[in-house]
């Protein structure tokens, strides 16, 4: 006889399934269904759990995005120093490394190495612990920090999708790991990511990050886990250690292990016999680096057996049995032949550097940013200069500095900060205490074409077919005046030329006395065009209320930001009476936030605006939030004195958002919630690995729940 199903058992089964694809996703990059299909499980997971929340577990797929860390990070020590490497720049430092090694062991002994890629990253070490059923569970994740004493970033690293939160018993066996090991490994942010990334932050008027590996190492060091979950961090494994030494007898051995546990491995490794044979691999791995979607720094050599590691032992800082061999900067010298002056939407000047075309790192590039007057000064380069670019993880290329010429005749012209905006006239303005230039017309048409591509841009409100071409058109411009100047626009500012025709829009709402007619006079708009773009026009009045907040442009409000002011106020007037008081109250919202909210609304011209939206048709209305189940299925503990929440006062808010709230800390336990003199529960909790949040990362989990971002 067959008997059902214990819910038990359900749910270990799911959490297998959803581990599964989750492995074939995001470790093997072949997914085998849909992402529907695993939303579908995991909700079903997630209902299961949420009826029986005495079975969730820490290593369960629903609980990847926990808490806050308290104030900053805990310093941890690791169990054997993260040591850097020494590096080699050519193919003779490499073989005399090779010489040394040979020199140091045994003529009787052969010697292989294994070449890897050298990822540009962070290297952060994960340690696991027994779990159930003879499993090993994610139980810390600690950043390099100065090679001894590492930061602790659990509950960032447990975001990381290819990271797994347990590694079962089979696959332990399978690859022959003991349930306590430790992995160390490089965390990196994919290219793709890196560029969305840097669009949300402009998107809110932030500098942009300088290249992915600071990116990375910023986002591991974030004190929010829901942002470190939507910036897609991923991690290639490359050591496994056990109480601090290597656990098994060869690096390549180890590769294959770590494959077998279910982490990511580089799939660029081999093991090769000889040096030349180890340059043969750097030949081939250099061109790599423009189609890899992540960067890479160089090749990293290691002698592939443990015992041989062993002798050969270490110098101050570095192996003797591992070197890096860095691939040359992508870097090329060209001249500067002008500055070009761009206005971001906020009204930012940026000047950009025109530059002779040159070859650097796979693509020709005839611009590079200078960002701001400071740089411009800093590097000290003038029109007419000889000057090296380079072309890191960024995006945009930089100038590193001015290349010294002797006996050159070029003309050389100081570069001149404009005193008035290149588009439309005004004098620029510089803040105190701020390096950037500002056009502050705010009806600028320059300005103008950025806001109007950021409000109908998908994230915001999502009307499509209204991309930049469009938005030029709609300004006045031809479709050849918008390619001529797209060619400056490279870094996402509007154009400097000035528009031939007289221009739709004058103002965003007027995007909604847009006439089919108007439309059919611009350039590749038919009937059909004029008509789905009216639709969704039309359709985009409904866009909720966090939408609308976000598409106003109101600097440093971003998504997040919008959308917690929707949920705060629930109406766009309520929005608009709010004092910077009642602003900073919400927990995203700090005082610079709150003052350019404030100073949003005081200008006529954007109430003016708001009104004319609504009169035109716009609904504002605040997405309707389910209250009660947002921490259904899960329990607290709750320890020490809170700053501001009495312990009754924290139970009830736990509770009446379906919570539940438990007296002692067990791997059940979701989170610990931990304040003033925590004692033995918060102990328990960081070795149990249960997430553990102060009072105001506990007042963001009850606002907007415990969701898997
Ligand atoms: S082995 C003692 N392997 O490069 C051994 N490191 O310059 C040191 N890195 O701190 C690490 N990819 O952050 C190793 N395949 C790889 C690597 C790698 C990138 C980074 C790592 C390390 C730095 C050393």
């Amino acid at each position: 006889m067959r008997t059902a199903p214990t819910p038990g058992q359900q749910i270990e089964a799911l959490r297998d399934e959803l581990r599964h694809h989750e492995h074939l996703y995001y470790v093997l990059d072949e997914p085998k269904i849909t992402d529907a299909e695993y939303d579908k499980l995991m909700n079903r997971l997630k209902k299961l759990e949420a009826e029986h929340p005495a079975l969730i577990t820490p290593d369960s797929p629903t609980q990847r995005v926990g808490g806050k860390p308290r104030e900053g990070f805990v310093k941890t020590p690791h169990s054997r120093p993260m040591l850097s490497l020494d590096n080699a720049y050519n193919e003779d430092e490499l073989r005399a490394w090779g010489q040394r090694v040979r020199d140091a062991l045994p003529a009787s002994e052969s010697v292989q190495f294994v070449c890897e890629l050298k990822l540009d990253g962070l290297s952060v070490a994960l340690h696991y612990g027994p779990g159930s059923h003879g499993s090993a569970q994610l139980v810390r994740g600690l950043t390099r920090g100065d090679g001894t004493i590492g930061e602790d970033v659990t509950t960032n690293v447990r975001t990381i999708r290819s990271v797994p939160l347990s590694v079962s018993a089979a696959k332990l066996k399978a690859a022959g790991l003991p349930q306590s090991f430790e992995v160390r490994g490089e965390v990196v942010l994919p290219q793709a990511a890196f560029v969305k990334m840097n669009e949300d932050r402009v998107a809110q008027g932030l500098a942009p990050a300088v290249n992915p590996r600071n990116a990375a190492a910023g986002t591991i060091r974030t004190l929010e886990p829901n942002i470190v979950a939507q910036r897609r961090l991923d991690y290639y494994a490359y050591f496994l250690l056990e109480n601090g030494e290597m656990l098994l007898p060869a690096q390549s051995a180890t590769l294959d292990a770590l494959r077998a546990a279910g982490f990511r491995v580089n799939q660029h490794a081999r093991t090769v016999a000889n040096i030349e044979n180890v340059i043969g691999f750097i030949q081939e791995a250099e061109p790599l680096r423009e189609t890899l979607g992540y960067e890479i720094d160089g090749v990293v050599i290691k002698v592939d057996s443990t015992a041989q590691q062993r002798r050969l032992g270490f110098t101050g800082k570095a192996p003797r049995w591992a070197i890096a061999y860095k691939f040359p900067a992508r870097a090329a010298t060209t001249r500067l032949e002008d500055v070009l002056f761009q206005v971001g939407r906020t009204g930012k000047l940026t000047p950009v550097a025109a530059l002779a075309p040159v070859f650097v790192g796979g693509t020709t590039v005839t611009r590079a940013t200078l960002h701001n007057a400071d740089e411009i000064e800093r590097l000290g380069v003038r029109i007419g200069d000889l000057v090296e670019v380079e072309r890191g993880g960024d995006v945009i290329p930089k100038i590193t500095h001015v290349v010294e010429e002797k006996g050159s005749k070029t003309p050389r012209h100081k570069i001149t900060f404009p005193a008035e905006c290149p588009r439309c006239k005004t004098p620029l303005v510089r803040e105190e205490g701020e390096v950037d230039w500002r056009c502050v017309n705010a009806s600028c048409p320059a300005r103008l074409e950025e806001e109007l591509r950021h409000f109908a841009s998908r994230g915001v409100m999502n009307i499509e077919g209204l991309g930049e071409v469009l938005v030029a058109q709609l300004l006045g411009h031809s479709i050849a005046e918008h390619e001529a100047d797209d060619a400056l626009g490279e870094n996402g500012d509007a154009p400097t030329g000035a528009p031939t025709r007289k221009a739709l829009v004058h103002s965003v709402a007027d995007i909604y006395t847009l006439k089919k007619e108007d439309l059919l006079t611009l350039e590749r708009i038919g009937e059909k065009s004029a008509d789905s773009l009216l639709e969704q026009i039309e359709r985009s009045k409904q866009q909720p209320l966090n939408r609308v907040i976000l598409g106003l442009g109101i600097r440093h409000v971003g998504e997040r930001t919008a959308q917690a002011l929707a949920d705060e106020f629930g109406s766009m007037d309520a929005l608009i009476a709010a004092s910077a008081d009642d602003l900073t109250r919400i927990n995203d919202v700090g005082p610079k936030v709150a003052e350019a909210i404030r100073e949003y609304f005081d200008n006529k011209r954007n109430l003016d605006l708001v009104k004319r939206l609504r009169t035109e048709g716009l609904t504002f209305t605040a997405e309707k939030r389910v209250r009660g189940t947002k921490l259904e299925g899960l329990t607290f503990v709750l320890t020490g004195t809170l700053p501001n929440l009495t312990r009754e006062a924290a139970k009830e808010k736990i509770e009446s958002a379906g919570g539940k709230v438990s007296g002692s800390v067990s791997k059940k336990t979701s989170y610990v919630v931990a304040g003033e003199e925590a004692g033995s529960k918060l102990d328990k909790a960081n070795s149990l690995g249960v997430p553990v949040l102060d009072e105001a990362a506990l007042l963001r989990l009850l606002e907007h729940g415990a969701e898997v971002a």
